[in-house]
């Protein structure tokens, strides 16, 4: 009996110094050095001197970024809004430097370290810890469908609105995506619910457990064969390549008779209310509307054939006579367009405000919408 004991004490104490072993040696690999940490930072977007979010401003007269831009496109703008430089916090106080990327002082500072809730264009606040309010702050995008019922407010939904430019949910805004429900991104119809912030699986849930916050690749890194961080639960993924590809519940929203991933659900949903505003613009305001991936986006189908043909996609060409029913549809449409990589951020709040925007529509115009699935 006490030789029993012994054993069973002694496989304890050895089970016990393996874990302890295992657990040291994972923390080691963890803790990167300063030097590799540095190599893979100057290989990402942040690091990117020459990038058209550093550089937009370059030929302005002065060179400098603005104060309601420079949160998020000057390293220097940021420390400024953090109140790091002296200045009033969680605010921009003055025009910042161009190309000033966000190097590493930009989050490793005091006021940095103490961030913990991240402000969102709907003016919701929420608290997601130190680093990935870092992430939030900038990556949420700078209107929300707030204001799209700011710019609608008196009109009715289907009246021209003359003045009014399309509002842009801007672009990068993961995180306004990723809460959902709980940082009001999208544009949300009244009477209907949304999910909120994607939980997704323990591991994988929030910025910094996916990305590597200097790589900015996934924690195991995508372009490597292994692509660890998805296959361990999703056993179809052997590399980047496949996120798209993976689906869960086997449900066909788009109803094109497929069941696809994700991401081309997403695709297809959007593909319908495209169908949609184009059928609605045509009957309903002065002009057809087209859409291209171009600054303003919205453009008037000049021949109404429904294609980008030559000459459309011009600046000067620009839609203009949304109507508020319009409107919501195209910031809709923009929201899932400008974060291609809303599939894996929250999938079912996408398909949710696309279904939404097209069931608005239809109660104008006719679309069919019985192969539909909206995300419950
Ligand atoms: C909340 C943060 C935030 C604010 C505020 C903001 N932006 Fe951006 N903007 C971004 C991010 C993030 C990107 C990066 C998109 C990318 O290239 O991946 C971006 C991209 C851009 C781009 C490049 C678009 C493209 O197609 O590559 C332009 C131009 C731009 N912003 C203009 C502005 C202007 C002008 C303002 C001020 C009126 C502004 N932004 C304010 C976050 C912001
Ligand atoms: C966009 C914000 C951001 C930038 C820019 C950034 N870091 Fe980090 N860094 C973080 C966050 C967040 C963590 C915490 C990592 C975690 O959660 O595991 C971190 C962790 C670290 C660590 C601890 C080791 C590790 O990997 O956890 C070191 C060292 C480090 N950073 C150095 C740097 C250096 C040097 C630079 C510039 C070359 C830099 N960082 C730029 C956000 C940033
Ligand atoms: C001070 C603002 C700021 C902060 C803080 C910030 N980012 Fe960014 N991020 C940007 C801008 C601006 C770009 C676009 C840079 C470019 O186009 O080269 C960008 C680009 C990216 C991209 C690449 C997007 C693409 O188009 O390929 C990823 C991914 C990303 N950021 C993730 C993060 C994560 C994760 C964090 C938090 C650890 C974070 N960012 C913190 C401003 C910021
Ligand atoms: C479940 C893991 C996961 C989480 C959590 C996550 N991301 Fe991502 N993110 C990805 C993947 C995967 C991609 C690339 C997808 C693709 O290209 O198809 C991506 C892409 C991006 C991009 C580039 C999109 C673009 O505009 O091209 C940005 C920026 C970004 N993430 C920021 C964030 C921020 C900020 C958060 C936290 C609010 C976050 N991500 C949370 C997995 C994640
Ligand atoms: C720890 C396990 C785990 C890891 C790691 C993981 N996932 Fe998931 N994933 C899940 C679970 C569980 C769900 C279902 C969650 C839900 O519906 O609430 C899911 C859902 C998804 C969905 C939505 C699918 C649908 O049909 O609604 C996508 C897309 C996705 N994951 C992509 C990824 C990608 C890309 C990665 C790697 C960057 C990843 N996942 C890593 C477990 C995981």
């Amino acid at each position: 009996m006490k030789n029993r004991t012994f054993v069973i004490a002694l496989i304890l104490i050895t089970t016990a110094l393996i874990g302890w072993y295992i657990y040291v040696s994972a923390q080691a690999n963890e803790a990167r050095s300063v030097q590799e940490v540095s190599v893979d930072w100057w290989g990402s977007a942040h690091a990117d001197t020459s990038a058209e979010a550093f550089t937009h401003w370059n030929e302005d007269d002065p060179p400098e970024v603005p104060v309601n831009c420079a949160k998020c496109h000057s390293g220097d703008g940021f420390i400024d809004y953090l109140g790091q430089d002296g200045s009033t916090a969680m605010a921009v106080d003055a025009p910042a430097a161009v190309n000033s990327v966000i190097s590493c002082e930009v989050c490793h500072n005091e006021q940095a370290d103490l961030l913990e809730t991240a402000s969102l264009p709907s003016g919701i606040e929420v608290k997601l810890g130190s680093g990935n309010s870092l992430c939030a702050t900038c990556h949420s995008g700078t209107s929300s469908g707030a204001t799209v019922d700011e710019t609608a407010a008196g009109f009715d939904a289907d009246e021209i609105m003359a003045e009014a430019g399309f509002v842009n949910p801007h672009y990068a805004f993961a995180a306004a995506t990723w809460l959902g429900a709980e940082g009001e991104g999208g544009y949300q119809y009244d009477g209907k619910t949304y999910a909120a912030r994607f939980e997704h699986a323990a591991g994988v849930q929030s910025c910094t457990e996916c990305h590597d916050p200097h790589s900015l690749h996934m924690r195991e890194d995508y372009e490597s064969e292994a692509a660890n961080l998805c296959a361990a639960c999703h056993s179809n993924v052997s590399g980047y390549t496949d996120y798209r590809e993976v689906y869960v519940d086997g449900i066909d929203y788009d109803g094109n008779g497929k069941v696809e991933g994700l991401y081309h659900e997403i695709e297809g949903m959007r593909s319908v209310l495209y169908r949609a505003m184009q059928q609605y613009s045509a009957g309903q305001t002065e002009n057809a509307i087209l859409w291209a991936d171009q600054y303003p986006y919205w453009y008037i189908d000049t021949n109404q054939d429904g294609e980008v043909n030559e000459g459309e996609a011009e600046f000067a060409n620009q839609f203009s006579g949304f109507t508020p029913r319009l409107m919501r549809a195209a910031f809709n449409f923009q929201f899932s367009a400008k974060d291609p990589a809303g599939y894996v951020h929250n999938g079912q709040y996408m398909l949710q405000l696309l279904y939404d925007s097209i069931e608005d529509l239809a109660a104008v115009v006719d679309v069919d919408m019985s192969a539909l699935v909206r995300p419950d």
